[in-house]
């Protein structure tokens, strides 16, 4: 699980719109999740476009599905958006907020195309959503 620019400050980053839950929260609600599911989760965050990629990359050639939070790269990082097309394994994208109904900026997703799908607007619990779809996904996959 891939976390973008600024969401390791979560709980003290406008919490009115991502909730009071940090960022070790979200990291273990996701290790939980991934354990009741038989996922093994690693989450991870940086602030850095480049850092993101290489980890994108890494995925990829690991074929290791993806759960992603691009953060702001959302909404305009086409260097993100072709990293996450040469995909190799299923791809979810993730959003606490619901982007769609805040600034027009946020309204476009560079991303949502190279994409599974995308959940937003659950605040943590939209990471729970993204590793069940991943989890059905992955079954899907190994059944076909
Ligand atoms: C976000 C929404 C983005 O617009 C914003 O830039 C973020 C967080 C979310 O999880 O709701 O940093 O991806």
């Amino acid at each position: 699980m891939l976390n973008g620019p600024n969401l390791g400050r979560l709980g003290v980053r406008e919490p009115d719109v991502y909730g009071s839950a940090t960022f070790d929260d979200l990291v273990e609600t996701c290790r939980a999740t991934g354990r009741t599911l038989g996922l093994h989760v690693e989450v991870r965050q940086t602030d850095s476009e480049a850092e993101l990629i290489e980890w994108v990359h890494e995925a990829i050639d690991a074929r290791i599905a993806l759960v992603v939070n691009p953060a702001a790269f959302t909404h305009y990082s086409y260097a993100l958006r072709d990293a996450l097309a040469m995909r190799t394994a299923p791809l979810v994208e993730v959003h606490i907020s619901t982007p769609a109904a805040r600034e027009s900026f946020r309204h476009t997703s560079v991303v949502a195309a190279v994409a599974d799908g995308t959940i937003a607007g659950f605040g943590l619990a939209s990471y729970q959503l993204a590793l069940q779809a991943v989890a059905g996904l992955l079954r899907a996959g190994a059944s076909s």
